[in-house]
């Protein structure tokens, strides 16, 4: 939630600046808004609204300057108004400053600084950080401004600062007497710095920087650094200066062009077959019949000794770890855990040694994910990450793990992130499963099986018209329910919260035969049931709950393998996918009901891509 970027060079500045706002508005689009620096004298633009709205603003009222940062907004403490938005000027216009996360304490601070005689101008727990900063500089004694380093002033003044600050932040701050350097911090929000020829960029994440630089580097908890066009000095609060690694960026700016398609959700859609395809790359091998992962770093007596896993995550992450729990469970008989990493955090489930956690994140930043794993490790216990985005703080802290290598996913609601996940869950199972009793057969099936997934998705990707006219009949509903037994319980839900997060329509994902314990109640002719009935084990079981659903008068949209009149008969729509294994449907499933939602939430006139209220990367509590 909220986007940072900065840049320091020759160039100027306010053209990275307004890029990199466009490419990290996923995290949040409140409001943004840009400050440079220029001859002394620091502007700022910034309005409520889109990066668009901004972008306009910036006719009227330019940025000028080679020294910059800028912000896109999640509102956390004030309303989405041109006051809350950052930057944040602080100390009379000396400093302006970009803020991450959430200051806790900020009301005390606030208190005691307007005793002070400082002047607040926003609802923002930033704009707190910013005056106390400059409170901190001035009143920093003579010999530190007399030292020989020109920017120890600003380090003793951030390091003050910080100090004082429950909470967590990614900061990034330009000052009008230091004209070539900005000052950047991090708690708990990601920060990264691109690392170019005479210039430097800072970003939230990697992807403003494609296309700019390759050379990145990723800032930890308790660093600070100082960033000039030619340098880049960190230093780590307890430990002082400290090495910094500068890594390969591995995105390029194709990755993230939006191509011929209307929006990324679109585009990352129709991307899920090479996404799989790239999940599953070097990762079967037939010779043994499992699968392999160069990540895990636990030897396989390590690996085999593990009892129990504990999932955690959170949205749509959270829902392919349940597909996962039933794949685990069921292909290599190991106990599994699904937990929701907000709970996780602040619960203290007795777990054995042997426990292993898996966090699931695309992202690799969600706050309430990092925590778990973090309490997770407090507690011994050896964390893995699966992961889309490489190098994200979850990525670096996890003892090991296994990328989706999916690409960047943009569009706020998840889509390939999700089908990968399951994917890996799969591959997982499939390990495990031969690390105890699964045969080399039946490992042998598993791989054909992933193997033929990526032509079965574009098979799945052949209802898009269907799902374009079923959501032209049913946009105007106002209630929906998903159904689906077994693995196509976490696909209801799935479903459901596609629907729910781009549409603002509310659904529900539900067991179908747990439907008739109160969601039955809802059904009415103007609330379309959804059911995911491929064939299999409880097939007959899912036709008969379909049939309750008919008799009440409701509408039902049914997701097939087969045409069988005994849905298409009841079934007032039918989205046929080929047939997979069990253990795939909830992938293949997945597809249509991605579709019927973007098309469901364009009908609405929705704004598919960035959905009202939501944030890509979660990096609040
Ligand atoms: C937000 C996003 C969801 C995502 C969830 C978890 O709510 O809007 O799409 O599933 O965070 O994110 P993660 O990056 O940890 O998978």
């Amino acid at each position: 939630m909220c986007g940072i970027v900065g840049y320091v060079g020759r160039g100027e500045a306010s053209d990275f600046l307004l890029e990199g706002l466009r490419r990290l508005e996923y995290r949040g689009y409140d409001s943004s808004g840009l400050a440079t620096l220029e001859a002394g004298r620091l502007s700022v633009t910034k309005t409520a609204g889109r990066v668009e709205d901004l972008s306009r603003a910036l006719v009227d009222s330019p940025t000028p300057g080679s020294i910059g940062i800028g912000h896109t907004r999640w509102a956390t403490h004030g309303k989405a108004t041109n006051e809350n938005a950052h930057p944040h000027f602080g100390g009379n216009k000396k400093l302006a400053l970009v803020h991450n996360g959430v200051i806790e304490n900020f009301r005390a601070i606030k208190e005691r600084l307007v005793e002070q005689g400082c002047e607040f101008h926003s609802a923002t727990d930033s704009e707190v950080v910013a005056h106390l900063i400059a409170t901190e500089l001035e009143n920093l004694p003579a010999e530190v401004h007399d030292s020989i380093d020109p920017y120890a002033p600003l380090v003793e003044a951030v390091q003050n600062a910080l100090l004082q600050l429950r909470g967590t932040y990614g900061l990034a701050i330009v000052f009008r007497d230091w004209p070539e350097a900005i000052v950047v911090a991090r708690l708990g929000s990601p920060l990264v710095i691109g690392v170019g020829d005479g210039e430097h960029f800072i970003a939230s994440d990697g992807s403003p920087l494609a296309g700019h630089t390759d050379k990145i580097v990723y800032l930890a908890d308790h660093e600070i650094a100082v960033i000039t066009p030619e340098a880049i000095r960190v230093i780590h609060r307890d430990q002082g200066d400290v090495h910094h690694d500068v890594k390969l960026l591995e995105i390029e700016s194709t990755d993230i062009d939006l191509g011929s398609y209307a929006h990324y959700m679109l585009k990352e859609i129709f991307e899920q077959p090479e996404s799989v395809r790239n999940a599953v790359r070097g990762r079967l091998d037939k010779d043994a019949a499992t699968a392999v992962f160069g990540g895990l770093n636990l030897t396989a007596q390590q690996l085999q000794s593990v009892q129990r896993f504990v999932l955690t995550a959170c949205g749509t992450s959270w829902h392919s770890s349940l597909v996962g729990e039933y794949m685990i469970e069921s292909l290599a008989r190991i106990p599994v855990e699904v937990e929701y990493a907000s709970e996780l955090r602040y619960r203290n489930p007795p777990l054995s040694p042997q426990t292993l956690l898996f966090a699931l994140t695309q992202s690799g930043e969600t706050i309430d994910t990092l925590a778990a794993l973090r309490e997770m490790k407090r507690k011994g216990h050896a964390t893995m990450a699966i992961c889309n985005v490489v190098g994200s703080t979850i990525a670096r802290e996890a003892d090991g793990g296994i990328y989706l290598h999916a690409g960047p996913e943009i569009g706020v609601a998840s889509t390939k992130a999700f089908t990968s996940q399951c994917v890996v869950m799969s591959m997982l199972a499939l390990y495990f499963g031969r690390l105890h009793h699964l045969s080399y057969e039946a490992g042998l099936n598993i791989i054909a099986e992933l193997e033929a997934l990526p032509n079965q998705i574009e098979q799945a990707l052949e209802t898009h018209d269907e799902t374009r006219r079923i959501a032209e009949k049913y946009a105007h509903c106002n209630n929906f329910l998903y159904l689906g037994r077994q693995y196509n319980f976490p696909a209801a839900l799935e479903g459901a919260l596609k629907l729910k997060e781009i549409s603002y329509i509310h659904a529900e994902g539900y067991p179908a035969a747990e439907m008739k314990h109160g969601p039955i109640a809802l059904v009415d002719e103007h609330t379309p049931s959804v059911f995911i009935v491929p064939k299999g084990a409880v097939y007959d079981k899912v036709i008969a709950n379909l049939e309750e659903i008919k008799a009440r008068g409701g509408p039902v949209i049914a997701v097939v393998d087969d045409i069988d009149s005994r849905v298409t008969d009841i079934a007032d729509d039918v989205l046929l996918v080929p047939a997979v294994a069990d253990f795939l449907q909830p992938i293949v499933a997945s597809i249509p009901l991605q579709l019927l939602a973007y098309h469901i939430a364009l009908v609405r006139g929705c704004d598919v891509d960035k959905p009202r209220n939501l944030a890509k990367s979660v990096t609040v509590e």
